[in-house]
């Protein structure tokens, strides 16, 4: 998935080196509570064939990430299969069923209705063939699910598809708080709906949409290596994604506001995004969760400054921080982003916990 601000591009050179040089060993158990797009532990999941625990407060995240990490065989689509028209037995199902997905006509719908300029609220999010196509794409979702020819797994295999699918052809620039006032070149393709790798793993991964210090404080969640991702300005991740939680939760009923058509996010909001609430909640968090390792990755120049994180982490443990410059990506001047820098620190918090 196309998000800027995912880990992508340094889990591999920074992350997972820094991580092992402290540790010294394979994590047996890995936690990350901050999952969004997973890319840190979609990478552990491949490398170590550990447990996997993840948390998010979005459910468009858990949802694709309930796919990527607890999906550790191919779906058989054992009900569905006898209603999708007949193919040579050999295609694999999955792609079937995609293909099956992909071919259905448009309906006007709620989506379309919210997020496309055909409609009188005028939000040019996306085109209105693709809208149309992603309506008819998950009203079919539910019908399979209503129906109970799908299982839970594969409807989070099936709507993980339809999320990154219409993500690749948004007319924004990557976060949804605005659209772009001219449909750019690839939000006029039409959309592809297309089948997501399975990484298998053998292990019983769990994912919750949970808060994260509530993930930390239950007791009958266990934990080894935990490492946390938490947001740090000030934007909160809710509005930033509202599109990809309203096609998530398909809440029909619900009116989407203003000019971006936003939906109420009140209960989703991060304390960790907030300057005045970011530094206790932490605190809480690292002081709650029964780990043995807990790494954090803080960006340089944020909510917390890296003496509190410091100041939070220090107190009983043996604690490293280790900082490592990137360049940050061209895209952020059309974001219109005050940053007169074009290098940027990541740092990785290491903290070994003696019990
Ligand atoms: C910086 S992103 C994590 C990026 C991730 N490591 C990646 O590479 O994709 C922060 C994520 O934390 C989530 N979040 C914010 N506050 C949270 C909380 N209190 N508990 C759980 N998740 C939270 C946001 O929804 C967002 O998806």
């Amino acid at each position: 998935m196309y998000y800027m601000w995912n880990k992508n591009r340094l889990v591999k050179s920074f992350l997972i080196p820094t991580m092992e040089k402290f540790m010294w060993r394979k994590p047996k158990i890995f936690s990350d509570l901050f999952l969004w797009t997973g890319s840190v532990a979609i990478w552990i999941k491949q490398e170590y064939q550990c447990k996997i625990i993840w948390s998010d407060l979005q459910l468009y995240s858990v949802i694709i990430n309930k796919h990527l990490i607890e999906n550790i065989k191919e779906l058989k689509f054992s009900k569905l299969k006898k209603h999708l028209p007949k193919t040579n037995d050999k295609v694999d199902i999955h792609l079937r069923v995609c293909k099956f997905l992909n071919d259905l006509e448009g309906t006007e719908w709620y989506i379309f209705e919210n997020f496309c300029p055909g409609w009188k609220f005028n939000r040019q999010y996306f085109t209105d063939n693709n809208w149309k196509r992603a309506d008819s794409i998950r009203l079919k979702i539910n019908e399979w699910e209503k129906l109970k020819l799908i299982t839970k797994k594969e409807r989070n295999y099936l709507l993980a598809c339809l999320i990154e699918s219409i993500d690749k052809v948004a007319n924004t620039t990557s976060v949804y708080w605005a659209y772009l006032k001219n449909i750019k070149n690839a939000a006029n393709k039409d959309m592809v709906y297309s089948d997501i790798w399975i990484f298998t793993n053998h292990n019983d991964n769990k994912i919750y949409q949970k808060d994260a210090n509530l993930v930390a404080k239950d007791k009958s969640i266990k934990h080894d290596v935990v490492y946390l991702d938490p947001p740090y300005n000030s934007r909160q991740y809710a509005s930033n994604y509202h599109v990809l939680e309203t096609i998530a939760e398909y809440d029909t009923s619900v009116e989407l506001k203003w000019k971006t058509g936003m939906r109420n996010y009140d209960d989703q909001k991060s304390k960790y995004s907030r300057k005045w609430e970011a530094y206790k909640a932490l605190e809480e968090l690292v002081t709650n969760i029964d780990a043995n390792y807990i790494f954090i990755s803080y960006n340089s120049d944020w909510l917390l400054k890296k003496e509190q994180i410091k100041e939070i982490l220090s107190k009983r443990w043996e604690y490293k921080f280790e900082p490592y410059k990137y360049r940050r990506y061209k895209a952020d001047k059309t974001e219109n982003r005050n940053h007169n820098e074009t290098d940027l620190f990541e740092h990785l918090h290491c903290l070994k916990i003696t019990k």
